[in-house]
């Protein structure tokens, strides 16, 4: 159990492992997990690629903010965010202001590795998504560094990160 009741944020890259440590914290924690992306698919009652594809990613952005901003007035959560979510300041404003945030750090190769031929992520659905990635993640990574903590997540290895996310939690609350 910890002792602070803010929310513990996850952020970082598609495919840093968010959604496996998510998971395992709030096991460890005896916490509720919620996922940006689940609740933006369960509201809109249609898969992340058909709101990209049917409605634009503007649209997609703004249900996200949306959400966000919904979650961030809960507390004693563990939140899974969207890859995207650190676009928008004041998402991470809000996330702030109850939560501890800690970033998932994953390197353009490891994302590449992850997602190779899957098609789930409508970003990466491009002719050379290797590029694609190194792109959003130099614009993204100054955004993700805001967080509180980073974490190295390119091993292949969640209990390691969960592990490293308890360690710190259990010295700085
Ligand atoms: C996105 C990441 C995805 C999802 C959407 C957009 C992004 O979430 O929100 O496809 O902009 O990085 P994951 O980070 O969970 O893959």
């Amino acid at each position: 159990m910890l002792k602070t009741s803010k929310n513990i944020v996850l952020i970082g890259f598609m495919a840093s492992g968010k959604t496996f440590a998510s998971r395992e914290l709030a096991r460890r924690l005896n916490r509720e997990r919620i996922s940006t992306d689940e609740w933006i698919e369960k509201r809109e009652a249609r898969a992340i690629a058909d709101i990209f594809a049917q409605s634009g990613e503007p649209y997609f952005r703004k249900i996200e903010s949306e959400v966000v901003r919904e979650i961030a007035m809960k507390d004693n959560l563990v939140v899974d965010c969207g890859g995207g979510v650190v676009i928008n300041k004041d998402n991470l404003k809000a996330l702030k202001a109850n939560g501890i945030i800690f970033y998932l750090y994953a390197s353009p190769e490891s994302v590449f590795r992850r997602t190779r031929g899957k098609t789930d992520r409508p970003l990466l659905n491009v002719p050379n998504p290797k590029e694609k990635i190194q792109q959003l993640l130099a614009v993204r990574d100054p955004h993700y560094r805001e967080a509180d903590f980073v974490v190295d997540s390119n091993e292949d290895n969640i209990g390691k990160v969960v592990d490293d996310i308890l360690t710190i939690l259990n010295k700085s609350s």
